[in-house]
C-alpha cells in the first residue's frame, strides 16, 4: 500500500522526502571549507530563512502536530507490545530492502529516489570514506524499520524525529508548541524534567516516541556492533544529537556512544544531492557485506 491509501488525517505527508527536505532546512549542510567545523551557529541563521509559504510547510506541520498529540507514554508502552515480540515475520535483509522499495511515494518520479537509493547512498559515501564494513552496513539498513509504513502504520508512528515520552517535552524539539495537546502534557508524573526516570538512568532505560529507529534497533540488536546501534537507534533524535537536550537522561556510554550517532548524521541528512547509486551493480558488495554480519533470515 501507498501513503496516499492512508485516511488523509493520518497521512499528511505526500512523500517522506518533505520530511527530509524540512530536515535540511533546519539543519543546512555546513561551508566546511569557509567554518572549518560541521556544526556552527550558521546552520541556525540559515534556517531562519525558511520559507513560511511553501505549502509542503503545512503538511510537515500537521505531521508534527499528529506525531506530538498521540505519541504517548500508553501509545508507546502499547507499539513495544505489538512489534518488539519480533513475531511479524521473517525477512533477510536485502529482502527487507526490496520490501520497503515497494513503498511507493506520491512525488514527482523524476526527482525523487526510491528508497533503497537512498540506502546505498549514504552506505557509498560512508564506504567513499574509508569507514569499517559495519559502518557502511548501518548506511545500508539504517532505515529500514520504515517498513512499518506498508504495515499501516500511519506517518506519525514511523517517521520524524524522536524523543522521550515520560518526562517534560524539550522546548527544542521541533514544533514543541503542539505537545500542549498531548494528554501526557495534563499528567504532572510526566512532566518534571526527568519524569518517571532517574537522573542519567542512560537512554536505554527511557522510552522514546515510537517510530522506525527504535523498531529497528530492536530487530538487528543481537547482530551489529553497539556503535551501528546506536546510530540505527538515535539516529532521528534530533533534540538529543543536535540540540543536546535531555542530557539529564543520558549516563557516560551514551555520552560517549553519541559522538557515533553525530557522525552518521552527516551521511544520512548531506548525501541525497549526489547521483544515484548504480543498484544492480552495487548488490553483489552490498549481500555479501549483508551475510558477514546477517543470517539468511532475520525476525520482524
Ligand atoms: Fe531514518
Ligand atoms: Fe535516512
Amino acid at each position: 500500500m501507498t501513503y496516499s491509501d492512508l485516511p488523509e488525517d493520518n497521512s499528511p505527508l505526500e512523500n517522506l522526502h518533505q520530511l527530509e527536505d524540512d530536515l535540511l532546512e533546519r539543519y543546512p549542510e555546513p561551508d566546511t571549507a569557509e567554518s572549518g567545523s560541521q556544526f556552527t551557529d550558521a546552520d541556525k541563521k540559515q534556517s531562519e530563512f525558511r520559507n513560511y509559504q511553501d505549502p509542503a510547510r503545512d503538511s510537515v506541520k500537521e505531521f508534527y502536530r499528529l506525531n506530538h498529540v498521540n505519541q504517548t507514554v500508553e501509545f508507546v508502552k502499547q507499539k513495544r507490545a505489538e512489534y518488539l515480540g519480533l513475531n511479524k515475520r521473517k525477512l533477510g535483509v536485502w529482502q527487507a530492502l526490496e520490501h520497503l522499495n515497494t513503498l511507493v511515494d506520491d512525488s514527482d518520479p523524476d526527482t525523487d529516489l526510491p528508497q533503497i537509493a537512498h540506502a546505498m547512498q549514504t552506505a557509498e559515501q560512508i564506504r567513499a570514506d574509508g569507514h569499517p564494513g559495519w559502518f557502511i552496513l548501518t548506511g545500508l539498513i539504517h532505515d529500514l524499520g520504515k517498513v512499518l509504513c506498508l504495515w499501516d502504520e500511519p506517518q506519525w508512528a514511523v517517521v520524524g524525529d524522536t524523543f522521550p515520552v515520560g518526562c517534560k517535552f524539550s522546548d527544542s524539539i521541533v514544533y514543541s508548541e503542539y505537545f500542549g495537546e498531548n494528554a501526557d502534557h495534563q499528567a504532572p508524573e510526566y512532566q518534571t524534567e526527568c519524569g518517571i526516570y532517574e537522573p542519567n538512568c542512560g537512554l536505554d532505560n527511557v522510552l522514546m516516541s515510537w517510530g522506525h529507529d527504535e523498531y529497528l534497533y530492536h530487530v538487528t540488536k543481537d547482530y551489529l556492533p553497539l556503535q551501528a546501534l546506536y546510530m540505527i537507534r538515535y539516529h532521528s533524535f534530533y533534540p538529543g544529537h543536535r540540540e543536546n537536550a535531555y542530557q539529564h537522561l543520558m549516563n557516560d556510554q551514551d555520552r560517549e556512544y553519541f559522538r557515533y550517532v553525530k557522525e552518521f548524521n552527516k551521511y544520512d541528512l548531506y548525501t541525497k544531492s549526489s547521483s544515484p547509486p548504480d543498484v544492480e551493480k552495487l548488490r553483489p558488495y552490498y549481500q555479501e557485506l549483508i551475510a558477514e554480519y546477517f543470517p539468511d533470515e532475520i525476525a520482524w
